[in-house]
């Protein structure tokens, strides 16, 4: 593995992270050193039912001065706006957001909302927050999405149709609280779905044309815990050390992402998400080996060492050979994880896949991808291949 000589770059990772289990409990005295004052806690539906959302308001005790649970998986605008003038109302300081990622970026929209006033409407795009939102705890309840380490959340207009990006530094939550008995209660489905997130993050770091060595040494170990720790978190949810080492996989996962950018992967993925509503983690593991083998002969040599943190034996091997084993160890991973293998299995319809193509190409995530794309002919070759 070689970078450029000329080799330049920045890496940023300013959250504070806390892993064990129990460490919920700490958020207490996590938020008194951010010196909040009026926690609210962002959560959803199914979550504020549960223990889970008690034993964090406990945690805050008097420090908690509501909980805002209107989070759906599909999290939106008018969400966000809902949820801040409810904070605003009780003039919250903090935010404590529990659960995965619609809920970390429903935070993170309302930090901004909290902070600068107005809509969120108004503050949508690429680094136009200019100073520092009021704190942000995370406390995740799914172990794929990275957010908790992330500078960026994409919010649904439902009114309008269209997904708003908000990226910037600013957003990247101060502390996040990785407790692995706040996991346990996962279905095995969400669970290996999420899971294959994290997974995706890690490879698409790697020929990535932003990578650099700091993140590859987090993608490649994500790569390895996902691969031991996966199948044994959704075989049995309560096995707390797969779990924990889970949660730490996907927080590498997203501190390599947030440096090194995807790839085409995700941009394919965010395409069949919006049109037909496929979870993103079931999305990206159907993608994930079809985008390998289109890249390939990119950088043989880096999908070759990806291959081998999959537990392939590759030594001796010709190097566009070596390079497909990462792609036969992926379908190999999914299908024992007993996650879908085709579009098609989840109710993707082939006739939407050319307008599918056109958007993936307008997708931010696809300039980084190691093997320049822009013929929207070949995008649709491979998702008729994955279909
Ligand atoms: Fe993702």
């Amino acid at each position: 593995m070689s970078y450029d000589v000329d080799l330049n770059f920045i890496f940023r990772l300013p959250t504070k992270i806390l892993f064990g289990p129990g460490t919920a409990k700490e958020v207490g005295m996590e938020v008194d050193e951010l010196k909040g004052t009026k926690a609210l806690i962002v959560t959803d539906r199914d979550l504020v039912k549960t223990d889970l959302v008690n034993f964090v308001r406990n945690a805050l005790g008097t420090r908690c001065v509501g909980i805002f649970s209107d989070v759906t998986p599909d999290t939106g605008v008018h969400i966000i706006n809902a949820g801040s003038e409810y904070g605003r109302s009780l003039g919250a300081d903090i935010l404590v957001s529990v659960g995965g990622g619609s809920a970390i970026d429903t935070a993170k929209g309302m930090a901004i909302c909290l902070t600068k006033g107005g809509k969120l409407e108004d503050h949508a795009g690429l680094n136009m927050l200019g100073s520092p939102l009021i704190p942000h705890i995370v406390i995740p309840t799914t172990a794929g999405t990275g957010s908790e380490v992330t500078y960026a959340a994409v919010i649904k207009d439902h009114e309008q149709k269209r997904k708003l990006l908000f990226a910037d530094n600013f957003l990247i939550p101060n502390i996040a609280i990785l407790d692995p008995s706040m996991t346990t209660g996962m279905p095995k489905s969400l669970t290996a779905a999420t899971g294959m997130d994290a997974l995706c993050h890690c490879i698409e770091a790697i020929p990535s044309m932003q990578r650099e060595p700091i993140t590859d040494g987090l993608a490649f170990h994500g790569i390895r815990l996902i691969r031991e720790f996966l199948p044994r978190a959704v075989q049995n949810g309560e096995d707390i050390v797969a779990r924990g080492q889970m949660l730490i996989a996907a927080t590498l996962g997203g501190a390599a992402f947030s440096n090194a950018q995807l790839g085409l992967v995700h941009a394919l993925a965010h395409c069949v998400g919006a049109a037909f509503g496929v979870p993103h983690g079931v999305a990206n593991s159907i993608l994930l080996p079809h985008c390998i083998l289109y890249n390939l002969d990119a950088c043989p040599d880096l999908y070759a060492r990806i291959a081998e943190a999959m537990g392939k034996e590759v030594r001796g091997m010709d190097p566009l050979k070596a390079a497909e084993q990462a792609a036969i160890a992926i379908w190999e991973f999914t299908r024992a994880l007993g996650l879908p293998q085709t579009l098609r299995e989840v109710n993707v319809e082939e006739a939407g896949l050319v307008q599918c193509a056109n958007e993936a190409l307008m997708d931010g995530t696809i300039v980084y991808n190691p093997k320049p794309v822009f013929d929207p002919d070949e995008v649709l070759k491979i998702y008729q291949n994955a279909f």
